[in-house]
This record gives structure tokens, C-alpha cells and sequence, in this order.
């Protein structure tokens, strides 16, 4: 068997729904390439803190940061609408697979849904650091599972005025309508609050708790001249309801968040992500010998590419991925209160 890459030179129109104007959402090519090393061991991690507990601080930060980001030339790999376009070229089918010319590339419902979103929000936020001369700059994470304020769309990001904003998202899911994890696009049954919370702390026992064992909860294997398998139990719920949960329902497709080829041109996106990537790193701690990372040489040696705040184009394999704090960060402790709460 085979590890999986995109073969990045041959990047070429995504496919889009019908009635969307297609774009090519393919990076600058670039004539080298740098193999990914870590970054230097820092004293202290970086801290990405729960969105709704951010200081004024590190909420001007990234508001300064991400207002730099948007105000580069669109050609630019660091720019706004590049770092949007990743997403949709790594998930619209712009790549086919390395050696396989003729098979598509996607890094959606299989075990590379963790390490691809995660390095793709490492590259994210160094580039955001950088436009600001931060090298301590971190994102904020969406703290969709603490039913301690968490559990609706951060404030940070409803500000009409602020970089952070963006005005396509379901009209009705404003704050403060608490986010429903398990959203499967019915409205009809209005849960009260607490009911509302209570079935989302199920929701998060039975997606992170109860998956014992790696291709549960990361997703199945995709190799080498294969075909994706089955997400994981979080990529399934709760991440891909909450997107559809977010999308605009006046858009055709619910752009931006309810949309693969849309969703990264909301900001949110980069702290739903972030909450996603969390729940990788409190998975690994839960009791249970099964619950660790895969030890396949396929999926270790898997790889992606991304540009860096250098405008450098740099090959990340999943095992650079595995270790947030060899990666420079943590995220800020929270109540967890649902690891407890079996159904
Ligand atoms: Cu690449 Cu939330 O999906």
C-alpha cells in the first residue's frame, strides 16, 4: 500500500455545483519546494484561547492581523482569499493524487481530516502572527461543546464592522440561539435552552467518548490509488452539522460555512476548525489503550502542502502533525462537562 499526496503541479478547476461560477482556486505554483521541520521547542506554547473568553487585547490582535491578511493582492499565498481557496481546492477535487493522474484527491471523510485541518490552520495563524510582528500570536477556537457560554456563534465574530464578520450565515442562528450539533437542516423542532444543551453534551460523549478506537474517530484508511472511506465520528457529528447549522440559508448552498468549496472565506471557519482540532488532542487523553494515533506508515507518511508567512511552499507529511505542543501550541483549559455525561 501507499501513502497519499496531491501532485500539486497538475492543480486544475475544482468541481463546483452546477450553478456556481467556476474559479480556479488553485495556489500560486511555486519552483521549490521546503520539507517542513518543526518549529524551535518554546519555553512556554502558544495559547489559543475559548473565543468567548478572549481578551480585548487578543481580540484587536487578530482583528489587526486578519485586516492585514485580507489587504494583500490577491496573488499573494498569505492573502485572505488564498488561505480561503485552500479549502476549496483540497476539497472540490482541484487535485488528482500523486501517481494516480486519474483519481481524485480529497482530504474529507478519512483519516486525513485531522492532520490536514490541523496544519492548515498552523499555517493560518504563523501567517497571521507574522503580518503583525507576533511571533505568540495564536486563533481563538469556537467553544461549541461548554455549555458555559460557548454554545452560540462568538460575539467576536457577529460584529458587522470587524474583520472577523462575515454576512453570510443562517439569519436565524444569530446569538442567542444555541448552536445544535446534531443539525440536520430542521427547524421545525425548537428545543428549550436546556434541553437544546443537554442533547449537545450527548452529542459530544457519543462522538468523542465513545469512539475507541482510531478509524472511529479519526476516519478510515485512504491510500495510494484508493478512494476516501468513512469520516470519523466527530468529522461526521459534530463538524459537518455545525457548518450547515452556520451556512446562509438565502445562498443556494449555504454559502460560506455549509459549503465545501465557500466555507474558509468565513472567518469562523478558521475557529470551528480550531475546536475540531482540539477534540483530537482531549480524544488522545481519554483512559483506553485504543485511543491513540494510527501507526500506519500510509497515513504517517501522507503529506500536503501549504505556503508559510515566508511565501515559502512547504511539504507537511501527517507525522509533523501528531504533537500540538512540538508544534508550538495549546489550547486554553476549559469545562469539558460532557465527557461525563453518558446518554
Ligand atoms: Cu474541510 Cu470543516 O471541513
Amino acid at each position: 500500500a501507499l501513502p497519499t499526496s496531491p501532485d500539486i503541479k497538475s492543480c486544475g478547476l475544482p468541481k463546483l455545483p452546477a450553478d456556481v461560477e467556476c474559479t480556479n482556486c488553485c495556489p500560486p505554483q511555486s519552483s521549490t519546494i521546503i520539507d517542513f521541520t518543526l518549529p524551535p521547542t518554546r519555553r512556554t506554547p502558544r495559547v489559543r484561547y475559548a473565543a468567548q473568553l478572549m481578551d480585548d487585547t487578543n481580540i484587536a490582535k487578530y482583528k489587526e492581523a486578519l485586516c492585514k491578511m485580507r489587504a494583500l493582492p490577491p496573488d499573494d499565498p498569505r492573502s485572505f482569499i488564498q488561505q480561503a481557496n485552500i479549502h476549496c481546492a483540497y476539497c472540490n477535487d482541484a487535485y488528482h493524487q500523486a501517481g494516480f493522474p486519474k483519481i481524485d484527491y480529497q482530504v474529507h471523510k478519512s483519516w486525513l481530516f485531522f492532520p490536514f485541518h490541523r496544519m492548515y490552520l498552523y499555517f493560518y495563524e504563523r501567517i497571521l502572527g507574522s503580518l503583525i510582528n507576533d511571533p505568540d500570536f495564536s486563533i481563538p477556537y469556537w467553544n461549541w461543546d461548554n455549555p458555559y457560554g460557548g454554545m452560540v456563534i462568538p460575539s467576536i465574530f457577529t460584529d458587522t464592522n470587524s474583520p472577523l464578520y462575515d454576512p453570510r450565515r443562517n439569519i436565524y442562528h444569530q446569538p442567542p440561539t444555541l448552536v445544535n450539533l446534531d443539525y440536520n437542516k430542521n427547524d421545525q423542532v425548537c428545543l428549550n435552552p436546556k434541553q437544546q444543551i443537554s442533547n449537545n453534551l450527548a452529542t459530544m460523549y457519543k462522538s468523542v467518548v465513545s469512539s475507541g478506537t482510531p478509524s472511529l474517530f479519526l476516519g478510515t484508511s485512504y491510500r495510494g490509488g484508493g478512494e476516501p472511506g468513512c469520516p470519523g465520528s466527530l468529522e461526521r457529528v459534530p463538524h459537518t452539522p455545525v457548518h450547515v447549522w452556520a451556512g446562509d440559508t438565502r445562498q443556494p448552498h449555504l454559502e460560506d460555512l455549509g459549503v465545501f468549496y465557500s466555507a474558509a472565506r468565513d472567518p469562523l471557519f478558521y475557529a470551528h476548525h480550531a475546536n475540531v482540532d482540539r477534540m483530537w488532542n482531549i480524544w488522545r487523553t481519554l483512559p483506553g489503550k485504543k485511543r491513540v494515533n494510527f501507526k500506519d506508515n500510509d497515513w504517517l507518511t501522507s503529506s500536503f502542502y501549504f505556503y508559510d508567512e515566508n511565501k515559502n511552499l512547504v511539504r507537511v507529511t501527517v507525522k509533523d502533525s501528531l504533537d500540538t505542543t512540538k508544534l508550538g501550541y495549546v489550547y486554553q483549559g476549559v469545562e469539558t462537562p460532557w465527557l461525563d455525561q453518558r446518554p
